[in-house]
């Protein structure tokens, strides 16, 4: 195996600091995403001084709003949602970066306005003709919202000595193979993959990013980070919320579609990947995608043993009566959409050979915990190890994804005292201070053009691939998904499923 190089042309190698000017125009500027997310991460990056000088914010949707209505919009998310509280010399400086345009998503004359107004910007601002295009929107708007800005005139290919333009899309991207490779399809008749910034927010997450720091920029991981010495790998992506008021979106989509497509297949790349090239993004996006091409197909016996679905009955959450899925607000009561989902898939690779991982994910688990936990393989049968009837324990590393991020060792050591008793201790590792939201890394990566982070089509299709023999059996299977409580984690089947190779979920 080849060590990883740094590509000093890569945007992470440059001066942090270094900048194009730029607008970002956020499609929805006045809905959800941008309220709760968009708005705030942009806020930080202002705070921490990693915004261009000369740079501006534009919300774009049907609202009636001027720009002073905006900032209000904007400072009511920034308060509620912001992981550090409203400043107000940093407010200050961001408010007038805030602007508002009205527009319609299917009117020609909407995209005209956007010019005019970008032009406007352009001038006061003087952010040189660079534009970030956020679609906060529906899938379905972003064929529509592309021709429009076609149309205008307003994406220019990408090209040296041109004012760049970039386009950033949320998940889901589609809703199975087919429907992810049309909306790529459409992106592309508008777009170079180039200026393509598919957002898996996962993927900012400041412990999955530090997935490849931890294994290539240390000697003591990556030999062991092989089948020679791994048992086994769990990932688990659990949460305590339910589905809240997202009904019409999941009660079609699911956890397989919601989470596992991406988030999990993601976090599963960034653990199992071989070292790239370089730190460049098509190099780790390479890496990433020979995993996902690695992953062995899923046949029928697969999907009778080793995958399980769960939706969640009612039940209580740390002492709190919650509702079954099928008796919340706007859900078909008899919903067979699951909400929990696990499986065990084979990297059929030369590193990996034999090692199973374990995926699981749910909504109305006892707790909100992500996490991966890396068993490695038992020492021999001799020496501490020698007792049958008391195997140690093998060595584990745990990577906190979130909350408290960091990461455990568990290794065993002597007791002290002057008897020989083993006992499993934990090297621990947090973090002190409060790492960025996955957004803020994530905008930052688009203002400097960065695609590390993000999906690249081919990696995006290649997950529906392998998922989508599991939506065309639970799509024409007429059994309920087995049911869960609320608050316990997940249904019998996930537990006997792992129990079946021996091996038992990790209790978080
Ligand atoms: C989103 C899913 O992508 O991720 C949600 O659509 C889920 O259903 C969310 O709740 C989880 O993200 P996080 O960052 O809270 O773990």
């Amino acid at each position: 195996m080849s060590g990883a190089k740094l590509d000093l042309n890569h945007p992470n190698s440059r001066d942090k600091h270094h900048y194009d000017p730029c607008i970002v125009v956020i499609f929805g500027g006045a809905g959800d995403l941008s309220h709760r997310k968009l708005i705030p991460a942009l806020y930080n990056l202002s705070i921490d001084d990693d915004l261009p000088e000369r740079f501006a914010i534009l919300g774009f949707s049907m609202e009636d709003l001027g720009d002073q209505q905006y900032r209000e919009f904007a400072r009511a998310g920034i308060e509620k949602f912001s992981r550090r509280a409203i400043a107000e010399e940093q407010w200050a400086k961001f408010a007038p970066r805030l602007h508002f345009c009205r527009g319609t998503f299917t009117a020609a004359a909407s995209y005209q306005n956007l010019r005019e107004r970008l032009e406007a910007l352009d001038e006061e601002c003087k952010t040189a003709g660079n534009r970030v295009f956020y679609f906060a929107i529906p899938p379905a708007f972003i064929d529509t919202c592309s021709a429009g800005l076609t149309a205008a005139g307003l994406i220019k290919p990408p090209a040296a000595g041109l004012p760049y333009t970039r386009v950033v899309v949320e998940k889901p991207i589609g809703s199975d193979f087919d429907s992810a490779s049309e909306i790529n399809g459409q992106l592309a008749r508008h777009f170079d993959e180039r200026q393509i910034f598919r957002i898996d927010h996962y993927l900012g997450k400041e412990t999955v990013e530090n997935l490849m720091v931890l294994r290539f920029a240390n000697s003591i991981f990556e030999p062991i980070w092989t089948s020679r010495f791994i048992d086994h790998v769990q990932i688990t992506v659990a949460e305590a919320e339910g589905v809240g008021t997202r009904a019409s979106y999941y009660d079609h989509a699911g956890a397989l579609r919601d989470m596992v497509q991406s988030h999990l297949l993601q976090t599963l790349c960034m653990i199992a990947t071989e070292p790239p090239n370089t730190t460049g993004a098509e190099s780790v996006r390479d890496a990433k995608l020979d995993v996902l091409r690695s992953l062995r197909p899923l046949g029928d016996e697969d999907l009778d043993k080793w995958v399980v679905r769960g939706q969640y009955a009612e039940g209580l959450i740390g002492g709190v009566p919650a509702k079954a899925y099928r008796d919340e607000e706007a859900i078909a009561p008899d919903s067979k959409i699951e909400t929990f989902a696990a499986l065990r898939c084979w990297i059929d690779n030369w590193r990996w050979a034999g090692v199973p991982f374990y995926l699981r994910t749910g909504k109305r688990l006892p707790k909100r915990a992500s996490e991966i936990a890396i068993y490695f393989k038992s020492v021999p049968r001799i020496l501490y190890n020698a007792n049958p009837r008391a195997p140690l324990a093998p060595n584990m590393l745990t990577i906190r994804i979130q909350p408290d991020e960091g990461l455990d060792l568990y290794i065993m050591s002597k007791v002290p005292g002057s008897q020989t008793r083993l006992q499993q201790v934990k090297v621990d590792f947090h973090y002190v201070t409060s790492t960025p939201e996955a957004y803020e890394t994530l905008l930052n990566d688009v203002i400097i053009g960065d695609q590390t982070l993000f999906m690249r089509r081919d990696t995006v299709e290649e997950a529906w691939k392998f998922v989508q023999p599991i939506l065309d059996a639970w799509g024409e299977s007429p059994i309920d998904p087995p049911i869960y409580a609320a608050g316990s984690w997940g249904p019998l089947e996930a537990a006997l499923m792992i129990a079946a190779d021996g091996r038992t979920w990790r209790t978080l």
